[in-house]
């Protein structure tokens, strides 16, 4: 690494269309942050950059369902997840957003340069067009029958019943979903970026170069590189996204996706004027770091436009890692099934660092791995708990018992303490060998096995027995009880910030340096302490069940939806409901209304009056059968006109997803005329 002079982290754009979960962290947000904090503890030069990715056609389907424009949901989510990511202590340097004009500018001219200098292909093919919407329709606002499974719901990219990729041309009867009219296929053109002629370069520099990636990321590298790679479009057809900065083209903007990774760029640019040593500069080290789904993007097409640029150094290392998913199942914003940060902050508010540990030390590191309320709770009670907590405490509460919270004088050390606090600064080189390699789990084994130790030299040791018969010895327990905990606050603080701080609170110091770790003297003899507060408290059965039962009602939700059950409609007051006059009626009379399918005449009593009512249920009914039944009325609703008939009011039916009706009956006979409250 002695080659370097600086380094440009980068974490991966979320996009702005939803709130981020802890797979984000997982995946991304935390390594890259531990390693940030790491690389600045060792006064390293470092920026780490990130920001909203705020165009592409998922954000506008959203504004589209919720009847608000693109930026309107862009600006909400950009706000709502900076302060997620700054509220969990994650440290960027900049949280740009792809929106800002200096990102406009930065990602037209350079496509401009590449445009200019013939990089790009041009090519025409047919796609679909909305004639009534007027526009080229992305695969996304195409649905239609899968050709595979005959789901009748499948999109023009994917079917979501068998998970077949598809072509939008395979759909049968295709629709559009913006006016719900057939599209036609019309001839468009767009530009390309033909990754085959990089393929050569891409060859040398990852296969041969790049060895010391991780495996997964390697492995998929290849596996791209071995299937040959295409030319791949690099504007669309969309009005929400960086106009194409070609003279003349009109209603097309640049692919999200060669826009996206240009943020980085555009961050760094209004983060410090001196952008370009991070980016120009080959003794700055760049690291991407990102989920397994980004891989090609960061490893094979942005590094091919960054090669064509030619201006731009590329990543030094691109740690991807895989998913994370809960409970078992993958995570989905669709299906609800995620922990948002926002609702975690609000269920567990200060406890940043429980989810913090919990979700490095289950990091998807090598492969998909799995969260769990339960795993939460035993690490949190086991470990955070049982092991740093029980040990900064004992320590902190002894040093007050028997020395006034003072460091004591090491009088008579046994071998025992002296070999634990020359043992400290071992803990440093561990836990950098494994970060230097991006291995954050094992990293923060190491940073906990120094916790471990203390606890068991002090369990082992039992000062609070020795004190009577040897005071002395107890001192140089304590001593080094302390030291430890002195250089725990360092040791932790890329993993866990906020207890970091905290630690440094109680042992009243402003914090320690990297390279002061395992150092015997970092609290002086004599330095007072302060009083300590419980570092992590224990969770209780009952407030995981919190957690799982919310997401058990996530899940009959998603059941009911498949089984066909219409969603919860939106929220009304109790007014609203108050002013619908329900009650029990009588039917005296049933006839069909002639020359209808499914009009029944009833005339009923409703114990303060008679009326006809007109209800399509001939389909579900015999009228003779009607006589006699009691059901339920809305009472109060504007009378309506069906074929002649003055409808006044309306019977209370249920359905089932089949569609079958059945009437809301009360349970026993009442009287006509019952309120229903
Ligand atoms: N928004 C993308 C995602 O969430 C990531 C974009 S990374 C960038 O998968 F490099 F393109 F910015
Ligand atoms: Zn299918």
């Amino acid at each position: 690494m002695t080659r370097y002079k600086r380094h440009l982290i980068t974490a991966a754009l979320p996009y702005a269309n939803g709130p981020v979960h802890i797979g984000h962290l997982a995946g991304v947000y935390i390594p890259a942050d531990i390693y940030s904090r790491y690389l600045r503890l060792k006064r390293e030069d470092i920026i780490y950059v990130c920001g909203s990715d705020e165009h592409g056609v998922p954000i506008t389907i959203k504004a589209r369902q919720e009847g608000i424009t693109p930026q309107q949901v862009v600006d909400q989510y950009h706000e709502m997840n900076k302060e997620s990511f700054d509220t969990f202590g994650i440290t960027f340097d900049i949280y740009h957003r792809t929106s800002h004009p200096t990102h406009h500018k930065t990602a037209s001219e350079f496509f401009k340069t590449l445009y200019d200098r013939g990089e790009f292909t041009e090519k025409e093919s047919e796609q679909y067009y909305d004639p009534e919407a007027k526009a080229f329709l992305a695969d996304r606002y195409i649905t239609g029958t899968c050709p595979k499974c005959s789901f009748d719901k499948a999109y023009g990219d994917q079917c979501e019943q068998c998970g077949s990729s598809l072509a939008a041309t395979d759909l049968i009867n295709p629709k559009s979903t913006i006016s719900g009219s057939k599209p036609e296929l019309k001839k468009t053109k767009h530009w390309y970026l033909p990754l085959d002629k990089y393929e050569p370069f891409l060859k040398q520099w990852i296969l041969e170069d790049n060895k010391h990636w991780k495996a997964n990321v390697y492995g998929q590298c290849k596996s791209w590189l071995d299937g040959g790679l295409e030319a791949r479009a690099v504007t669309r057809d969309l009005d929400w996204g960086i106009p194409v900065p070609i003279e003349g083209v009109e209603g097309k903007v640049l692919y999200v996706w060669f826009d996206a990774p240009i943020g980085y760029i555009s961050a760094t640019k209004d983060l410090t004027d001196n952008w370009e040593d991070y980016w120009k500069k080959d003794d700055t080290r760049m690291i991407h770091f990102i989920g397994k789904d980004n891989i090609v993007f960061h490893c094979i097409i942005f590094p091919a436009m960054l090669k064509a640029e030619g201006s731009y150094i590329l990543p030094e290392n691109v740690p991807a890692n895989e998913f994370l998913n809960l409970e078992g199942d993958k995570i989905s914003t669709s299906r609800n099934w995620a922990v948002w940060l926002h609702e975690y902050l609000e269920e567990f508010p200060e406890k940043q660092d429980v989810l913090r540990y919990v979700l490095c030390a289950n990091a998807p590191e090598a492969k998909d791995n799995d969260f769990t309320w339960k795993d939460f709770q035993s690490r949190n009670n086991n470990e955070l708990v049982a092991i740093l907590g029980n040990f900064v405490n004992r320590t902190i509460v002894l040093t007050h018992k028997f020395f006034e919270g003072r460091v004591p004088y090491p009088v008579s050390p046994d071998t025992y303490d002296t070999e634990v606090l020359n043992n400290i600064a071992a803990f440093r080189g561990k836990v950098e060998e494994n970060l230097d390699h991006f291995r954050f789990r094992e990293a923060l084994k190491e940073a906990m096995n120094l916790a471990r130790l203390g606890n068991k030299h002090l369990a082992d040791s039992e000062p609070w027995k020795l004190i009577k018969t040897d005071p002395d010895r107890v001192k140089s327990i304590l001593y080094t009880s302390l030291q430890i905990t002195a250089s725990l606050v360092a040791l932790i603080e890329p993993f866990l910030p906020f207890t970091s701080k905290k630690l440094a609170g109680f042992l009243n110091i402003d914090g320690v340096a990297w390279e002061d770790i395992g150092k015997t003297d970092l609290l002086a003899v004599g330095h007072e302490i302060a009083r300590a507060e419980l570092l992590f408290e224990k969770l209780e059965d009952k407030v995981i069940q919190i957690q799982l039962d919310k997401l058990e009602n996530s899940k009959k939700m998603n059941e009911a939806r498949e089984a066909g059950l219409p969603p919860v409609k939106d929220e009304i007051t109790y007014e609203d409901f108050s002013k619908m006059d329900l009650r029990i009626a009588k039917i005296l009379t049933a006839e069909r209304v002639p020359k209808t399918d499914k009009l029944v005449k009833l005339e009923l009593d409703t114990g303060i009056d008679k009326r006809t009512v007109v209800s399509g249920i001939a389909q579900h009914f015999k009228t003779e059968e009607l006589p006699g039944k009691q059901v339920t009325i809305l009472a109060n609703l504007a009378p309506r006109k069906l074929r002649g008939i003055e409808s006044h009011g309306m019977v209370l039916l249920a359905e089932d997803s089949s569609g079958k009706l059945i009437f809301v009956t009360p349970d026993e006979d009442t009287s006509e005329g019952s309120v229903v409250l």
